[in-house]
């Protein structure tokens, strides 16, 4: 039987950088090949990136951009079957059901709660942050979904989604499929062009969509050792190697360590090559990126939800029925 997967794009942000390619294009890219036969569900994040977000031209902008950056970065809209959930009513409605089968205590102890906790007050946090996992549990469930690959920080959540499948198929009879979680192997750190962890937040970034000038300015902005150009360097410690490195073949990847090693490589060399690895990997991605109409997206999500809907409606019918909801 061919396994269905389920995986996600988050839509906090309207501006990709590379550190999100590396750790969620990149990982997603990599999925198709490791599981070439699967079906991949993928799903915008919008439902839950609202627990925080309430501004609907960003909402919306940042669903467009990402699934944008995402196929012109290669995720194939012929293996991936991207929807939107809010197309779907199922994942409200069996949220519905979910919620009614959680006591708070369950949510208490949930990642994503603690998480809020930490950075405010009990009473301020939104009530769909604290039952986000129990969406994502309808999310998983509504589909007979077999992988879930995720990073060890939803490791609980999906966890939390396996133990509600065999509470309700104790309950009422085999309804759900109790999805495998699939860790993926970490990747490593990014860093910015100050040596912090990419992100947005910092300011660190080289964004996606960046143009050449901004790319060279961000360049010429990483720090650097004070070595002169006859001193040996370690590749280890310098952060415009380390961001170098992520575009490289093994092979090259050897050759301009040796160039550290030995004496003669300015930072400016470096950087220079940096910059043009960067321009590289960059250049097909705005190009195809550009040629993409929000039309197209929009048609996009409108054929997948007739598909998608189908197979959730089915789920939400037989598990409506075995409830008690249909009369
Ligand atoms: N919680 C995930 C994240 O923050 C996103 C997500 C929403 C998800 N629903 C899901 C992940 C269902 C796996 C399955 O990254």
């Amino acid at each position: 039987m061919t396994k269905r997967i389920l995986t996600w794009l988050q839509a906090t942000s309207d501006q990709l950088h590379i550190g999100n390619y590396f750790w969620s294009i990149k990982s997603m890219l990599d999925l198709s090949q490791e599981f070439p036969d699967a079906e991949i569900f993928l799903f915008t994040a919008i439902m839950h990136t609202f627990t925080g977000l309430h501004d609907a031209e960003q909402l919306k902008t940042n669903v467009m951009n990402s699934l944008k950056l995402f196929i012109a970065c290669g995720v194939d809209p012929k293996h991936f079957l991207i929807y939107n959930p809010a197309d779907i009513p199922a994942h409200a409605q069996l949220n519905r059901v979910f919620e009614c089968f959680t006591i708070m205590g369950t949510m208490e102890r949930m990642h994503s709660y603690k998480e809020a906790l930490d950075k405010g007050k009990k009473w301020e946090i939104g009530v769909g942050t604290f039952c986000y996992p129990i969406l994502m549990a309808a999310d998983i469930l509504l589909y007979d979904t077999d992988i879930v690959p995720t990073g060890k920080d939803q490791k609980q959540h999906v966890e939390y989604a396996r133990d509600m499948a065999q509470k309700f198929n104790r309950m009422y009879g085999e309804t759900f499929k109790v999805p495998d979680t699939y860790i993926k192997s970490e990747v490593a750190i990014i860093p910015g062009i100050d040596g912090r962890k990419m992100s947005k937040s910092y300011n660190n970034y080289i964004g996606l969509l960046d143009d050449e000038k901004t790319i060279s300015k961000k360049v010429k902005q990483i720090p650097t050792s004070a070595q002169t150009v006859e001193e040996p360097k370690n590749p280890d410690e310098c952060n415009v190697y380390k961001i170098c490195k992520l575009f490289l073949t093994p092979e090259e990847d050897a050759s301009l360590r040796k160039k550290y090693l030995a004496w003669g490589l300015s930072f400016k060399d470096a950087k220079d090559y940096l910059y043009d690895k960067i321009i590289v990997f960059l250049k097909p991605i705005q190009e195809k990126y550009a040629k993409i109409t929000d039309k197209e997206i929009v048609k996009l999500l409108a054929d997948n939800a007739k598909k998608v809907n189908v197979i959730a409606q089915k789920k939400i019918d037989e598990v409506y029925k075995k409830i008690g909801f249909s009369l």
